[in-house]
């Protein structure tokens, strides 16, 4: 009997043990006081395979159904993006959290570009503030608007180098140089971020297109790449590499081929360099589809082949195409990919999620005090947009205009369109919340001017002259006139590149219009790439390029024009005189015969003498409208006693450079001082110049400041002939300076 007794004890307290061990075991992924790394480990290991394919699955909310609430409750789905309002991610959630085996909440995303509903200058021109502070302000800003709809995760910021204005994604980068686009970028995932990434004011960001997509051949949209290692590492990967410094959570793919492999299912960039050298341990996501068009591409022969190359490169979660849900479990199966391989996707999506703080906060959402359109939203768009313009020309310093102006004409189509001022990859923002130029100008000036209006032309695009008449006669009425003209917001983003990037429609032909009158104009471009318009300088005294300057963009024109602020935006991206000399960057070779000169036209008859060739054009001068680091202000700044604290640096050692920069004229103003630097020969070509230091400085009139920069020679570091980041000693120039073609130069040496 005792026996039984005791053999009956021993089975239930064995009992006891297996149930209290599988109720903690079941505790641990959801227990927030264990370490992040111990609850991954912990729910892969109770996870089935077709719920970790489940984590890898990113639908889009078409509609909801029960085919998707299905999906959800069966762990086939973890994250939306466009996941309609609130009310929609929360019932979606529920059904993830509540009804699902493991209840592994969903992550949504969305792109928040360039802000939310508040509207912030489109990348481009956040990047021609060159101010990283404004650039970080702005994304925190959409961030916590977006965090209030309960979005969790955004899909920038983009830091695609871009040197071709024909592409139209230019507008949603940060400029053509890794250094500008790295302090840009980075910025924008520590707004995005913020210091906690659970917090409900944060989100997280998502570093795109990985990688080389703004390379495409021809500015044509998802076009090939051919891009060598060398020119990978040094010029199309830093700015990755500096956002993931500071944290990005995810990147996204690409759509482009990359020397022959696709992005998507490129395992040299995938994972040889973003996990084998860089460790990144969050996820990719793939772009909308970019895995399955690996077919079109002509790299997979079917959706196995892509699931197959996809995986293997590392790409962890599927945007919309279906591949992995259809063929990882029969790959598993047959051993062409280990559950291992699929772990680590998992478990770089589970850590992304912990960090969220969705398993503890899965209806996160920005729940204090609204800050959607907030004053102090408001405020920081208009200022990053008053940062962002670049004043290109101001001929006898006619800006900025008198307040007193009896009569002011605004002209151009542009002057009063809500949509088109807030530039692409907008979804989220309403015209409605606009403020136009023509409208902030009104509100500026008030009653004492008389404020007269004519469009001029029905929209950007038109040919029809019909309307220009009235605007002449507007125009000979004031005493000024300013036209606001350039692209509307769809002639630029994804997918829609231009050929040719004059000014669209009969614009130029209305300002030569209007300059027949004899009134002095002000043109205001408004545009997501940088535009070619030497046609018309001469017709016109100053140009402000404004971008699309986003909900704020009125007021922040009208501040700039009337001089309540000096322009201090400076070019993120060189400026062509015509699109044939694209591409055209100031960090360019030397090439064996640098042009010194023009040698525009060739007479007729002219012997063949090859004496004198360089590397000009016939037809054009070779040099840029604008280049690189370019923008005035309203007043002039002067530059003196350029200091190194050595002309010799020990390699591994460091030099501190310093330069006195003095506001000479009436106007209180910012400046942006730029450190360029030529390693003069190396074991591979160098290029003419480097950007390697910026800061933006406010001088009052007369006041003159010391700006430092420290050079150390890992920042001259390059990937040399044997493809190793390292310097080499040897002879380098440097230039502090107002753009990337003036300042003052001193020579140092690398022992
Ligand atoms: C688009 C874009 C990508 C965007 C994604 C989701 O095709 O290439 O930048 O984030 O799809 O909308």
């Amino acid at each position: 009997m005792k026996n039984q007794q005791a053999h009956v004890i021993l089975i239930l307290f064995l009992l006891f043990i297996n149930i209290t061990l599988q109720l903690t075991a079941q505790n641990i992924y959801k227990d927030s006081s264990v370490p992040i790394e111990a609850r991954i480990k912990d729910l892969i290991s109770q996870m089935t395979l077709a719920e970790k394919i489940g984590q890898m699955q990113q639908n889009h909310l078409s509609k909801k159904n029960d085919e998707v609430f299905n999906e959800i409750k069966l762990g086939k789905i973890g994250s939306f993006l466009n996941a309609g309002d609130i009310n929609d991610k929360f019932e979606l959630q529920k059904i993830a959290v509540e009804e699902s085996r493991l209840g592994i909440p969903l992550i949504y995303g969305r792109d928040v570009i360039h802000g939310f509903k508040t509207i912030f200058p489109i990348p481009l021109g956040q990047a021609a503030t060159w101010n990283p502070e404004i650039v970080k302000l702005g994304s925190a800003a959409a961030a916590s608007e977006a965090a209030e709809v309960g979005i969790h995760w955004t899909f920038a910021p983009m830091v695609d180098i871009s040197r071709d204005p024909r592409w139209g994604r230019i507008a949603e980068s940060c400029g053509e140089d890794p250094y500008l686009a790295a302090k840009m970028g980075s910025a924008m995932v520590e707004g995005f971020q913020g210091n906690d990434l659970s917090s409900e004011s944060s989100i997280a960001a998502c570093t795109k297109h990985f990688v080389g997509y703004g390379a495409a051949e021809s500015g044509k949209d998802y076009n090939t790449t051919i891009i060598p290692e060398r020119y990978m590492r040094d010029i199309y990967l830093p700015p990755f590499k500096s956002c993931i410094d500071v944290g990005a959570a995810t990147l996204m793919s690409a759509f482009n081929d990359i020397n022959g492999v696709p992005a998507s299912g490129n395992e040299f960039t995938l994972k040889r360099v973003l996990r084998d050298e860089w460790k990144f341990d969050g996820f990719v996501v793939s772009d909308w589809a970019s895995m399955t068009e690996m077919i079109n591409h002509g790299f997979c022969a079917d959706e196995t082949e892509v699931a197959y190359k996809s995986v293997k490169a590392g790409v962890n979660m599927e945007m919309v195409s279906q591949s992995y849900a259809n063929n990882l479990e029969k790959l598993i199966k047959e051993g062409k990919v280990s559950e291992d391989l699929i772990n680590e996707m998992v478990e770089g999506i589970l850590r992304v999620k912990f960090r969220l703080g969705l398993f503890e906060n899965p209806y996160k959402q920005l729940k204090e005090k609204s800050r959607t359109l907030s004053a102090e939203h408001l405020t920081a768009a208009r200022e990053s947009a008053e940062q962002s313009f670049v004043l290109l020309q101001n001929t006898d310093d006619f800006l900025p205009l008198s307040k007193l102006s009896k009569t002011i004409a605004v002209i151009g189509p542009l002057a009063d369109d809500a949509q088109a001022q807030l530039g692409c990859w907008s979804p989220d923002g309403d015209p409605e919340n606009s403020i136009t130029p023509l409208k902030a100008i009104k509100q500026l000036l008030g009653e004492k001017t008389k404020v007269i209006f004519a469009a001029g032309l029905d929209n950007c695009r038109s040919t029809n002259t019909e309307k220009f008449a009235e605007a002449v006669t507007a125009s000979e009425a004031a005493d000024a006139v300013i036209m606001i003209l350039g692209e509307d917001d769809l002639l630029s983003g994804e997918s829609h590149s231009r050929a040719f990037i004059d000014l669209p429609g009969a614009q130029e032909e209305l300002i030569k219009t209007i300059a027949e009158t004899g009134k002095p104009i002000v043109l205001v471009i408004m545009a997501g790439r940088p535009l070619t318009f030497g046609n018309i300088v001469k017709d016109v005294k100053s140009i402000l390029y404004a971008w699309h300057p986003g909900t704020m963009g009125g007021p922040a024109i009208a501040n700039i024009l009337f001089g309540n602020v000096s322009p201090s935006g400076k070019l993120p991206v060189t400026f062509p005189r015509t699109v044939g000399q694209v591409p055209i960057y100031y960090s360019h070779k030397n090439t064996g015969r640098p042009p010194s000169e023009n040698q525009l036209g060739i007479k007729m008859g002219t012997p063949e003498n090859p004496v004198g060739f360089a590397s000009y054009y016939l037809d054009v001068d070779y040099t840029p409208a604008y280049p690189f680091g370019f923008g005035l202000s309203y007043t002039t700044f002067e530059y003196h006693d350029l200091k190194l604290s050595s002309n010799e640096i020990l390699m591994g050692g460091k030099i501190e450079v310093s330069a006195t920069i003095k506001n000479t004229g009436k106007y209180d103003a910012e400046e942006v001082v730029q450190l360029y630097v030529r390693d003069l020969f190396g074991n591979v070509t160098r290029p003419v110049k480097e950007l390697k230091g910026f800061k933006k400085i406010h001088l009052k009139a007369g006041e003159e400041k010391v700006v430092t920069f420290s050079l150390s020679t890992g920042d001259l570091a390059f990937w040399n002939i044997d493809m190793k980041y390292a310097a080499e000693s040897g002879d380098f120039t440097l230039w502090v300076g107002g753009d990337s073609q003036k300042g003052l130069k001193a020579d140092f040496t690398i022992k």
